[in-house]
């Protein structure tokens, strides 16, 4: 894969962040500490142990979001399993949140994942009133439901954004497993 689209620069009034791959182990700490530290995590009960143990799980990808000096934000995503195309988890450092920084690393995250897969999933905390309205009015739809799935009392709701049937998809490596149905065509 050709790392350098992976790679975005953002510029956030007169501040610059840089997305890109998570390279290091101190970069993985900063994360944990921004998802130990804040909803949804807290009422979910994931500590920084856990969390760092996503963030170093090598099935998943995940991108920093980055100043000179620090971490400000990430998102972890998966791209196997039954769901390709999973946003594992979003989050931003407090300081760092309402300026527009999240809708514009869930629009690179999307083209990351469009290029392989025409889904985008995720789920969100059915007390995270807040981050639902945002992938809604960024075109997410509800799946459905999981209740009780993470902690009793709370659902998660899976939502979806597609841009095609998974049938209908050519990768930047070639087919999905599905073979197109030619005679459609
Ligand atoms: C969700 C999140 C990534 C969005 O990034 P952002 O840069 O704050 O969002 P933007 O500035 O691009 O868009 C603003 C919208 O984000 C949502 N939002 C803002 N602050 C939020 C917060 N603390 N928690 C959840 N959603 C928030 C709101 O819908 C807001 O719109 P509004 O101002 O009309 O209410 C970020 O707020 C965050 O890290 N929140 C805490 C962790 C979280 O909830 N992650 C999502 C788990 S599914």
């Amino acid at each position: 894969m050709d790392g350098t689209l992976d790679v975005e620069r953002i510029e956030l009034g007169a501040e610059i962040v840089v997305v890109r791959r998570l390279e290091s182990d101190d970069e993985a700490r900063a994360c944990a500490r921004i998802m130990a530290t804040s909803e949804p995590w807290m009422t979910l009960g994931r500590g920084y142990e856990a969390s760092l143990e996503i963030l170093h799980d090598p099935s998943r990808e995940t991108y920093v979001a980055r100043t000179d000096n620090e971490v400000v934000g990430f998102v972890i995503l998966s791209m196997r399993g039954a769901f390709v195309g999973y946003i594992q988890t979003i989050a931003l450092r407090h300081d760092w949140r309402g300026r527009g920084l999240g809708t514009k690393l869930i629009a690179f995250v999307e083209r990351r994942i469009l290029r392989d897969a025409p889904n985008v999933f995720l789920c969100v905390s059915s007390f995270n009133t807040r981050a639902r309205a945002l992938y809604e009015r960024l075109g997410y739809q509800v799946v459905g439901e999981l209740r009780d799935y993470v902690v009793r009392g709370h659902s998660e709701w899976l939502l979806r954004k597609s841009v095609a049937p998974l049938a209908d998809w050519t990768t930047s490596r070639g087919q999905l497993a599905f073979e197109p149905r030619r005679d459609l065509e």
